[in-house]
C-alpha cells in the first residue's frame, strides 16, 4: 500500500508541476499519503515559494525539508490543496479526519482553487460511512453532541486521549452509513458545540488520483 501511496504522490507532483511559479504557495494536507507527497515536494523546493499546512505535524515535516510554511491568513488562498482521504465516493465526496486534522484540512481546502485528493484504491467506496465519521467538538459540549449524534442514528465513541491542534476533542461515529453526504454535512454542522465534521461534500475534491496495482487513475466528479 505504501507503494500505491507513493505512486499517487508522484502523480500529484506531475499534476501541479507545470503550474508552479516562484510566488506559488501550496496547501498541504495531513497523513501518510500527504507525507509521501511532502517528501517528493522537497525536490521542487526551488520552483515555488512555500506551503500552508493543515496540521502541526505536516508543518514540521515541510520545515524539515526547508520548505517555508506560511499562515493561511497571510496568504489568503492557495491554487492547490493536496491531501489524502479516509474514504472517497464517485462524486469525490470524502470522509476525512482519521488523523484528527479535519478542521484545518477543511479550512485550507475551502481556500483552495483545486483540491487534489491522493489515495490508494482501498479508500474508494460506493457509499460513505464504513470508516467512522470524525466530528471535532468543543470539549464542554462532548456529551451533548454525542446524544444528538445518537438521535441521528450514529454510535458515537469519544476518541480518548486525542486533543486536536485547536484544543478540541474528537467523537467518531460508528455504524453510520451516509446516503446524502451534502445534507448530513450541513446537519452535523448545525449541532451546537460541533466545530467541524469529517464529511467533505460541500467542498469535495476536484481531482482524485487513485492508485491500484495497475497504476494511477485520474478521476473527476
Ligand atoms: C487526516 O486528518 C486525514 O483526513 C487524512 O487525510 C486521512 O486520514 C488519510 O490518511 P492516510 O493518507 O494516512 O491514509
Amino acid at each position: 500500500q505504501d507503494e500505491l501511496k507513493d505512486a499517487v504522490a508522484a502523480a500529484a507532483i506531475d499534476e501541479i508541476r507545470p503550474h508552479l511559479a516562484r510566488s506559488t504557495v501550496l496547501g498541504i494536507g495531513t497523513g501518510s499519503t500527504a507525507n509521501l507527497f511532502i517528501d517528493r515536494l522537497a525536490e521542487l523546493r526551488d520552483e515555488f515559494k512555500g506551503a500552508v499546512a493543515s496540521s502541526e505535524a505536516s508543518a514540521e515535516r515541510l520545515r524539515g525539508h526547508d520548505i517555508e510554511v506560511f499562515e493561511l491568513n497571510e496568504v489568503g488562498s492557495v491554487p492547490f490543496y493536496i491531501d489524502g482521504a479516509d474514504e472517497v465516493n464517485a462524486h469525490l465526496h470524502m470522509i476525512k479526519g482519521g488523523g484528527a486534522a479535519l478542521t484545518r484540512e477543511k479550512i485550507v481546502a475551502a481556500c483552495s482553487e483545486r483540491f487534489i485528493c491522493i489515495a490508494d484504491a482501498s479508500k474508494r467506496v460506493a457509499r460513505l460511512g464504513a470508516f467512522p465519521l470524525p466530528v471535532e467538538v468543543i470539549p464542554m459540549a462532548r456529551s451533548y453532541v454525542a446524544r444528538e449524534l445518537v438521535k441521528l442514528g450514529a454510535d458515537p465513541v469519544y476518541r480518548q486521549g486525542v486533543v486536536t491542534d485547536n484544543g478540541n476533542q474528537i467523537i467518531d461515529c460508528f455504524d453510520f452509513m451516509i446516503d446524502d453526504p451534502l445534507a448530513m454535512e450541513a446537519r452535523l454542522n448545525a449541532i451546537v458545540g460541533v466545530v467541524t465534521n469529517g464529511l467533505f461534500a460541500a467542498r469535495g475534491a476536484d481531482v482524485l488520483l487513485l492508485g491500484d496495482t495497475h497504476g494511477v487513475e485520474r478521476l473527476t466528479p
